[in-house]
């Protein structure tokens, strides 16, 4: 299967101290899989997603390549690599709420996003339509209603769920999730894991998935990267990493982070528990 993304040698630095935050990483995403990264807190996986968006903050610096279908996105301008942003990669972020502005309602916002994103002469009514459409294949009834709230007013699970159907309607070539459903209850959780998958099999899109959760990572993931201190130290098919982990690491995350996600485990099984409140 032919790779989508490339990353080549990537490492990124401090500027200010000097630390290297990600030593001289390489792997591809394959067209159309699910690649996750997992990793204790501080391992450098938002920091890999951030890098291939280039949207790290100013004190970081990044060497190594980002080829992106063959072309190196390193060497792009800040205007074309805003383009390329959004468009063909998508970054879904861990709380809603950080990725709308809080000072207008949804609607305004989604149509300012997409209005940036498709040709002008895209009928207006057009796109409204296909984003209520969007809306409601991720289970958001009354789409109408939800433009009309602020984010304050929504929850964070209704949040992603409108994060998933903006990229239902932006149609990027990747996905990039860092820990979408991390900030949910348990329940809203496996909605939205389900909505990502759901989306996977309607857009057959490529994504990188990063999670805390094993669970979920082995229900949504093809392939599975583990860092830990910025390097990968191991990498495989999602059910090899998990059936018979090498690395020392990762057999510790396997055999601890499993037990997290009894409750996860459960709901796909299709027992009920008790929401958490
Ligand atoms: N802007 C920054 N400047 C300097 N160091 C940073 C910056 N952002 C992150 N770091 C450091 O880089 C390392 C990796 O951070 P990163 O956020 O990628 O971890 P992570 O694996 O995503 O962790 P978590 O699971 O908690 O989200 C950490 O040691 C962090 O303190
Ligand atoms: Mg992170």
């Amino acid at each position: 299967m032919e790779n989508i993304l490339e990353v080549r040698n990537l490492r990124v630095w401090d500027l200010n101290s000097d630390k290297v935050l990600i030593a001289n990483n390489s792997f591809d995403l394959r067209r159309s899989s699910c690649l996750a990264i997992v990793g204790e807190s501080g391992s450098g996986k938002s920091i890999t997603c951030r890098s291939i968006m280039r949207l790290n903050g100013s004190s970081l610096r990044q060497s190594g390549e980002i080829l992106f279908k063959g072309e190196n996105l390193t060497t792009l301008s800040e205007k074309k690599m805003r383009r390329k942003r959004g468009r063909k990669l998508c970054m879904i972020l861990q709380n809603g709420m950080s990725a709308f502005d809080p000072s207008c309602v949804i609607g305004v916002h989604l149509k300012e996003t997409l209005a940036e994103h498709f040709d002008c002469d895209w009928k207006k009514n057009e796109i409204e339509e296909k984003m209520k459409l969007a809306m409601e294949s991720v289970m958001l009834k009354n789409p109408i209603e939800i433009m009309n709230k602020y984010p304050h007013q929504l929850s964070g699970g209704m949040l992603q769920r409108i994060m998933i159907a903006l990229a239902i309607v932006l149609e990027p070539d990747i996905i990039i999730a860092d820990e979408p459903t991390t900030a949910l209850d348990t329940v809203s959780q496996f909605e939205v894991v389900e909505q990502f998958i759901q989306l996977r099999k309607k857009m057959g899109c490529s994504m990188i998935f990063i999670s805390h959760d094993l669970g979920v990572v082995r229900k949504i993931a093809d392939e599975v990267l583990v860092m830990k201190d910025g390097e990968i130290v191991e990498r495989g098919p999602t059910e090899a990493i998990f059936l018979k982990p090498e690395h020392k690491y990762t057999k510790y995350l396997v055999s601890t982070r499993l037990a997290l996600s009894e409750n996860f485990k459960k709901l796909m099984r299709g027992e009920t528990i008790v929401a958490e409140s």
